[in-house]
């Protein structure tokens, strides 16, 4: 089995990709390798770090803790899927820039594509407690987290006031899920 071939079909980022992978190939890894979406990254290959989140059907799994076999028929997002390359980021993505939810930026495809499952499946817009709780299986060792889990509740609309130091910079609609014209390059685009 390991070492046979299958044959899949998968879209990834609304396109549809056929291959033939081999029984062991993880999904990380035929993402990274073979389609170039080197924005998921590889922290720990163990399932410890969330680097390598990604949307699979809707949930946020990590993808060095599945087979890219198993993701036959599945619908795949990756953090490339947030914005064109020379777009404007998204907004989350921009939340985490004028937040500085972001230092050395390893996690960050992770903590986007966690973050962003989140928001879509909450009912209500998700506060601090919940927004941790989603991110739990995301590690940042940089941040400390607080500039992480404001940068999603501006998004979510649940920052308190006062817990915007960037408030004057902040772009008609970032709180309304619109794109911002913020400029810039998009968090997590980087391989
Ligand atoms: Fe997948 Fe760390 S690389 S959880
Ligand atoms: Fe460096 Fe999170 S910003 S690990």
């Amino acid at each position: 089995m390991a070492d046979s071939a299958h044959p899949i079909e998968v879209t990834v980022n609304g396109e549809r990709r056929e291959a033939v992978v081999l029984g062991r190939q993880l999904l990380v890894h035929w993402l990274r390798d073979s389609l170039g979406l080197k924005g998921t990254h590889i922290g720990c290959d163990s399932g410890n770090c969330g680097a390598c989140t990604v949307i699979c059907d809707g949930k946020a799994i990590k993808s060095c803790m599945q087979l890219a076999v198993q993701a036959d028929g599945a619908e795949i997002e990756t953090v490339e899927s947030l914005s064109e390359p020379l777009g404007p980021p998204d907004a989350l993505q921009a939340s985490f820039t004028r937040h500085h939810a972001l230092q050395c930026g390893y996690c960050t495809p992770g903590m986007l594509m966690s973050a962003t499952a989140l928001l879509r499946s909450c009912e209500t817009p998700p506060g601090q407690d919940e927004i941790r709780r989603g991110l739990k299986g995301n590690v940042c060792r940089c941040t400390g987290y607080v500039n992480i889990v404001r940068a999603v509740q501006d998004v979510a609309g649940t920052l308190p006031d006062g817990h915007d130091p960037l408030a004057h910079d902040r772009p008609s609609g970032a709180r309304s899920g619109q794109s911002p014209r913020t400029g810039g390059t998009a968090p997590g685009s980087a391989a």
